[in-house]
C-alpha cells in the first residue's frame, strides 16, 4: 500500500519513548513455567491470529473484551493508538495470554483489556499484576486507571486489589465506571497478589522469543468456552 508520508506523520498518534519491561517467569498451579514479556509492534499480526476467535465467544464477555483488543493491537501497529504497549505469557512458546494499556501522560496510566486463552490457572491474573507492575514499576506511573467489562474481571480487579472509584472520571473504554489503582494500592497488595522471577533462564527465554506459538482456531475456542483446560 502506497503510504503519502507527509499526510501518515500527521495522522500518526505522537508517542514517547517508553521504558521496557524486564522479562519473568512465573511458575503456574499446573507447574508450568509462563515466560511474561513483552512484544514489539512487529508481532501484532501473530497476536491477532489468535484473538481473532474471541471475537464469537460470548462467554464470560470475551466477544467484547476481544472485538476491543484487536483493535487496540491493530491501532498500535497502525500507528492510530498513542503510547501503547503488550505483555504476552508463553508456556512452552504457545501464546496463552495477552494484557495491554497505554500511557495517558507521564503520571496516568489506561488498562485497556486483559484476555486469557489457557484458564484456570489465574494466567489472567497474573497477566494483570504483571500489567500494574509495567506502569508502576517501569514506567513509573502514580496511578492506573481501570474498568470491569466482566463480573470476572470486576472480582479479579476491582475487588482482589480493592481499587478505588473515580466518580468523576470516564474511562476511554465506553465512559465506564472508572477504579484506579494508585501507587499505595499497589505496593499494599504487592506481597499478594504480584509474583514472578528473574532473570528468566536463557533456554526459556531463547524459545519464548524465537517463535509466538499459536494454537488452531478451534482449540482457542474450545479452552475459552469452557471445554477444554479444566
Ligand atoms: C478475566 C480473565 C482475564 C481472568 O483470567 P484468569 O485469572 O486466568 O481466570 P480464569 O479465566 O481462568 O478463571 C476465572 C473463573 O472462571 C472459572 N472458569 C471458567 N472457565 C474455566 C475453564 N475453562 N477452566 C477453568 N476455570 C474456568 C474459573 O474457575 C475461575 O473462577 P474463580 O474466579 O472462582 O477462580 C479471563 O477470565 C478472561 O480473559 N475473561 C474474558 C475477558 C475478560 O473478561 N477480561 C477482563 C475484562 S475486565
Amino acid at each position: 500500500m502506497a503510504i503519502d508520508m507527509e499526510l501518515e506523520e500527521v495522522l500518526r498518534a505522537p508517542e514517547v519513548p517508553q521504558a521496557k519491561y524486564p522479562p519473568k517467569v512465573i511458575t503456574l498451579a499446573n507447574s508450568k513455567k509462563m515466560v511474561v514479556r513483552e512484544v514489539q509492534r512487529e508481532d501484532v499480526p501473530v497476536l491477532l491470529k489468535a484473538v481473532r476467535p474471541t471475537i464469537n465467544v460470548e462467554r464470560d464477555y470475551y466477544d467484547i473484551v476481544g472485538v476491543r483488543l484487536y483493535a487496540e493491537l491493530l491501532g498500535w501497529y497502525r500507528y492510530r493508538v498513542r503510547n501503547e504497549y503488550c505483555l504476552i505469557g508463553q508456556v512452552d512458546g504457545y501464546l496463552v495470554g495477552i494484557v495491554n494499556g497505554r500511557m495517558l501522560n507521564e503520571k496516568i496510566g489506561i488498562s485497556l483489556h486483559t484476555l486469557a486463552i489457557d484458564r484456570g490457572l489465574r494466567v489472567g491474573s497474573h497477566l494483570f499484576a504483571s500489567k500494574m507492575e509495567h506502569h508502576i514499576e517501569y514506567l513509573g506511573q502514580e496511578e492506573v486507571r481501570i474498568v470491569a467489562e466482566s463480573p470476572i474481571g470486576f472480582r479479579r480487579w476491582m475487588i482482589e486489589y480493592g481499587l478505588e472509584l473515580l466518580p468523576d472520571v470516564q474511562h476511554e473504554l465506553g465512559g465506564a465506571t472508572a477504579y484506579r489503582l494508585t501507587k499505595q494500592i499497589y505496593y499494599d497488595t504487592k506481597p499478594r497478589l504480584v509474583v514472578g522471577k528473574r532473570p528468566v533462564p536463557k533456554t526459556l527465554l531463547d524459545e519464548a522469543m524465537q517463535e509466538i506459538k499459536i494454537a488452531d482456531e478451534k482449540t482457542i475456542t474450545e479452552k475459552i468456552a469452557g471445554v477444554k483446560g479444566r
